[in-house]
């Protein structure tokens, strides 16, 4: 197809889009295509609002009364939609502390749980927060333990075998990205879990490039533990309150190893003993971030009722144009795609490779009276990260950017910067 066909289409397939309607209520500028959504997600219009109340009249006139009119349940009332987003019950999910220290409690607990076993499975393609968590609970408590690592040939993707060739009767922990941030893989999470139960492993999901962009079905996949982020596709704001969940069966044998007021039983006794809280509010660690609390409600509001089944079919769509406009007119000019080809094995997210990645990248977002700005993100060596968040981004959106891309690249406009990430700060 020529420029002006994969237009047209791009246009047609906008027209027929049933979720078109959700763009509008994100705050947007004409002049920028934002393909960082996977990253951070767009201001909902709703939450500045709902902010300056809470703000004025919630902390402003209402001060400390507030805890007991509404913010005391503000976690819970967040955890009942990010329930429904994720398959899980309403007291499965925990929503505070970021994802960060949320893996750090959940792996303390599955390792010390399954503490007859020594090894810990996760792969090359997970996040370098998820790899770090585990090193340092290796270092200062679980000495005996060996970080194992299932393998990725083409940096992209992972086999079942190679899982089923790792993991074994010592395995104590499997932990993964659902959707792996830098190519987008996406795991077959049931089939997964099934693999792991039969050897007796636990399998600790992080989730924070798949919710919101795939359907997640913990309760229904059988899943032991996840955590997430809501900044991301849950439009939630910068360092949102991230969320976790832990499967009701285990949550007796589940023990959080950071010990605070807010995950005693009965905090407002003031004891001077700790007692866990028989509930999933055991998790929790110290007062609930009322401000972020507030702030991630509206963009939760906007995903339960737009529907992820939905936005995964629109996000498929997307993804497959992406695919198709970047093979005609990417590809010829030494672009490589680093995402899977088939959209069923990938997440909202497109990787793209270039030896002029960083470069590229900058050009990409350099703002200019005579096209728009399009903002991506650089993950290196080389790979610029395309996110497509459907709720707002449509067809066009694709379309522009890619012929820009193209042009940036034709032009030799990328010449100007510098493909060295270090000399920018
Ligand atoms: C897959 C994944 N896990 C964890 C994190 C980091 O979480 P946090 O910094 O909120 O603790 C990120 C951040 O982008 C991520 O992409």
């Amino acid at each position: 197809m020529n420029r002006e066909e994969f237009r047209k289409q791009a246009l047609a397939f906008d027209k027929k889009d049933s979720l078109a309607k959700f763009r509008d209520l994100f705050v947007s500028d004409d002049h920028v295509i934002y393909l960082d959504g996977n990253s951070l997600g767009k201001l909902p219009k709703a939450t500045i609002s709902h902010l300056q109340h809470v703000v004025k009249e919630e902390w402003g006139n209402r001060l400390i009364r507030s805890w007991n009119e509404k913010w005391i349940d503000l976690s819970k009332k967040n955890a009942s939609k990010i329930a429904k987003i994720v398959g899980a019950k309403e007291d499965e999910i925990f929503v505070g502390d970021s994802t960060s220290l949320n893996l750090y409690k959940l792996s303390y607990a599955a390792l010390k749980y399954n503490k007859s076993r020594n090894e810990i499975l996760t792969d090359q393609l997970n996040f370098p927060t998820d790899l770090y968590i585990l090193q340092g609970l290796i270092k200062e408590h679980f000495q005996n333990h060996k970080l194992l690592f299932i393998e990725s040939k083409d940096q992209i993707t992972t086999t079942k075998e190679e899982i089923i060739s790792k993991i074994s009767e010592n395995t104590s922990l499997l932990t993964l990205s659902h959707v792996t941030y830098k190519s987008s893989f996406l795991y077959p999470m049931k089939e997964i879990n099934e693999i792991a139960h039969k050897k007796g492993s636990l399998v600790l999901w992080d989730l924070s490039h798949a919710v919101g962009a795939v359907p997640i079905k913990l309760n229904d996949w059988n899943a032991d533990l996840a955590v997430g982020c809501t900044y991301k596709y849950l439009n939630g704001g910068p360092g949102a309150p991230a969320f976790l969940y832990v499967n009701k069966k285990l949550q007796e044998k589940m023990e959080n190893p950071v010990w605070s007021w807010f995950g005693h039983d009965r905090p407002f006794d003031f004891s001077n003993d700790f007692l866990p809280s028989k509930s999933i509010q055991k998790f929790g660690v110290g007062t609930p971030t009322i401000l972020s609390l507030s702030a991630m409600e509206k963009g939760l509001e906007i995903m339960v009722d737009a529907g992820v089944s939905q936005l995964r079919e629109k996000s498929k769509s997307l993804t497959e144009f992406m695919m198709s406009m970047i093979e005609t007119w990417l590809i010829p000019l030494g672009f490589s795609v680093a995402s899977p080809k088939n959209a069923e094995n990938r997440g909202s997210h497109i990787s793209i490779q270039h030896e002029n990645a960083y470069a590229i990248n900058c050009a990409m977002i350099e703002p200019s009276k005579d096209h728009k700005s399009i903002i991506p993100d650089f993950r290196p060596p080389n790979n610029i990260r395309l996110g497509i968040a459907p709720l707002y981004i449509s067809f066009l959106d694709l379309y522009e950017s890619v012929i820009r891309i193209a042009e940036i690249v034709e032009n030799k406009e990328y010449l100007k910067f510098k493909n060295d990430k270090n000399l920018v700060p």
